[in-house]
């Protein structure tokens, strides 16, 4: 199983859509098996596959409460499964918080999900737009991040916070951890947007990804609509771009060989 994990210290840049799509395609387009976590308390991954709800989820897993398989729950998409997510995260991780720190702490996602690495090819993991134990966790069991970036929100500060945290984290304690790179949302063929790409790719800060997903209100239809922007509109702009994204993904792994 190959973990990747979608993360920005920002709101709104679209990791949430990035994650579930991402894990919709590689699923159905791709056939892989895919486990999707949602780790942000606002469950919107969960709530794009329409299962947001009161049962155990990604906070069962961390607060030592359930095995992985029991929370793992079949969404209406053949191949991909989920672990669901609500305010309960929240809870997780003030406890972790006031808990002794330990290494152990930040490797109980990477030990829950052990235990099913053989049945998925892929995990996805989406993150809330914060620093915490969660996200702590979620570096802690990530093979490979990704990070959506905002041209019009872009900030070179934040992104250098994010990329010290993935350094500090595959130093303390995973020695495998890639940042594969940044990716553009919301893009818009405007030359501040081309500025922005250019500043950072010469910035060296990170890899940026060919695939940009351009402006389009077929995304936000989709949330409200709760389907996977494949099922709802596969021709949008959106959707092709999310499959070129998962693709230019997939190349650069292993287990992209020849699927
Ligand atoms: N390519 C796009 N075109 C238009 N709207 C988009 C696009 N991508 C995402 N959005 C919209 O932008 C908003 C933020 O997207 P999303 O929820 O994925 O961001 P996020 O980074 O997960 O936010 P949060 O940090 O709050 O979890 C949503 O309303 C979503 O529908
Ligand atoms: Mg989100």
């Amino acid at each position: 199983m190959k973990t990747l994990a979608i993360v920005n210290l920002k709101g709104g840049v679209g990791k949430t859509v990035s994650a579930a799509n991402m894990a919709h395609i590689l699923a159905v387009y791709h056939h892989k098996k895919v486990l999707l976590v949602d780790g942000d308390k606002q469950g919107s991954a969960s709530r794009y596959f329409g299962m947001y709800g009161e049962q155990a989820g990604t906070e069962a897993l961390l607060m030592q409460l359930r095995d992985a398989a029991e929370v793992i729950y079949p969404t209406q998409y053949k191949g991909l499964d989920i672990i669901t997510s609500n305010l309960e995260l929240y809870k997780a991780d003030r406890m972790m918080y006031d808990s002794e720190a330990d290494e152990d702490m930040a490797m109980r996602l990477y030990v829950r999900l052990g235990y099913v690495k053989n049945d998925y090819d892929f995990c996805i993991i989406d993150n809330g737009p914060s620093v915490d134990t969660v996200t702590l966790n979620v570096l802690a069991a990530a093979d490979d991040v990704l990070i959506p970036i905002r041209p019009d929100e872009f900030s070179f500060s934040g992104l250098l916070d994010l990329v010290e945290q993935v350094n500090g984290v595959r130093e303390a304690v995973n020695a495998g951890l890639t940042l594969r790179g940044a990716f553009f949302t919301h893009w818009q063929n405007r030359e501040t947007f081309w500025q922005a790409r250019r500043s950072l790719e010469d910035s060296g800060i990170c890899p940026v990804f060919q695939t940009a997903i351009g402006y389009n209100p077929k995304v936000p239809e989709s949330t409200l609509e709760e389907m996977p922007l494949c099922a709802f509109a596969p021709r949008s702009w959106a959707a092709i771009q999310y499959k070129k994204l998962t693709a230019e993904y997939l190349a650069l792994t292993d287990s992209g060989k020849g699927g």
